[in-house]
Formats: C-alpha cells, structure tokens, sequence
C-alpha cells in the first residue's frame, strides 16, 4: 500500500517561525506509513478573488495549491494566533480551498489543527477559528484534532520543538488519528 499523504499548511511566513518549527517536527517524526510534505509558498498567492477563480484567470500557484491539497489523504495546520484568529495567509488558502463551492479541494478532507502562543492559551482562538472556516469550507474537522500548545516560551525554553519528547508524541497521536477520520456515511 502507499504511504497517505498529509499536507501540512503553515500560518506564519516569517523564517524563525515556532509555527515552522513545530511543522518540522511533525515532518521528521511522522508515523510509519505517512509522508507529511509542508507546503511552502502560500506568500505566492493572491488574496481571493471571485473575479480570478475561474478557468480562464485562475493564477497558477491557486491551481497547483489545490491540486496539492486534492491529492492530500488530510490536511495539518499549524499556525499562531493573531489578534484574537487566524492570520491572514491561512484564512487565504482556506478560501482558495473553500471553491469551486461544494466541490473544492478541501471538501471532505480531514484537517487537524495545531496552534501555539506565547501565551499559555495556545492560541485557542486560532485553532477554533481555523477548525470552523475549515469546516464551513467542507473539511472534516473535530474537537479532538486539535493541539493547543503554550506558553511556548516555557515550552520550547532554548529548544526546537523536535527535542521535546511530550510534543512530539502529542503530534505523532494527531496525525494518526487524523488519517482515521472517516467521511459520515452518506443518507
Ligand atoms: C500581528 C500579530 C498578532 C498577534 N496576536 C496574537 C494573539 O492574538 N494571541 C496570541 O496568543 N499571540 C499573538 N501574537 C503572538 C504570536 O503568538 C507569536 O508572535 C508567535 O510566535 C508567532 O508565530 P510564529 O513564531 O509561527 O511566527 C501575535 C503576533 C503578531 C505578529
């Protein structure tokens, strides 16, 4: 059988991000069997715009963003909270997912979210909101596919997230149950 494959989505753009960081551990450590492949470049793309989402204007890293969360068996988000939600990146490649509407990429992908803050709140907002446009878009999500990691500070005091035993057993749990998700039989 071939390896599932999770495509990891990153909320911070900036090269010191803790976001990277944790998406590096998860890469490194992922469970026998799945292949996790961040994908890089959400900069590239442009703010969604309904007036481009077609076939003749639609950008070419939109198509290949979606060809690449298509061809995911899940989708794992890790990404900081700003101001109280989600940043601006993230929200942009969900919208981009959400079309063509009822039958984008990420319709009936399951997603897991990871969020982490400076403070011992984890980035809660972040990952709530993240899980609910997510699913509004028609990805499956749930309260259990979540991790809240924080204060990060403490947590990954003058250590990549890589070395810390606890967290890196956490992700490799999520990711696991991540690839268990099944779509709800239909009625
Ligand atoms: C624009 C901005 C807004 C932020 N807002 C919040 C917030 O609402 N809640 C929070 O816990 N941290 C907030 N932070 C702090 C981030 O959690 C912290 O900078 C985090 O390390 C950024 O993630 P990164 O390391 O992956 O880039 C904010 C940071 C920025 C730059």
């Amino acid at each position: 059988m071939s390896d599932a494959k999770v495509v990891v989505l990153i909320g911070s753009l900036r090269d010191q991000s803790v976001s990277k960081q944790i998406a590096e551990a998860a890469v490194e450590n992922s469970p026998a069997g799945v292949v996790l492949e961040v994908r890089d470049g959400l900069e590239n793309l442009p703010f969604y715009s309904e007036e481009t989402d077609n076939a003749d204007a639609l950008p070419a890293a939109v198509a290949d963003v979606r060809a690449t969360i298509a061809d995911a068996d899940a989708v794992l988000v890790v990404t900081p909270e700003y101001n109280g939600t989600i940043p601006a990146v993230l929200k942009n490649v969900i919208d981009w997912g959400s079309r063509p509407y009822g039958a984008g990429a990420l319709k009936g992908k399951p997603v897991a979210v990871i969020s982490h803050s400076i403070s011992g709140r984890g980035g809660q907002w972040a990952n709530a909101d993240t899980r609910r446009s997510a699913e509004v878009a028609g990805a499956l999500v749930s309260e259990e596919l979540r991790l809240e990691l924080g204060p990060t500070g403490e947590l990954f005091d003058g250590i990549h997230p890589r070395e810390h035993g606890e967290v890196v057993a956490n992700i490799g749990t999520l990711v696991t149950d991540l690839l268990r998700v099944e779509a709800p039989a239909a009625v």
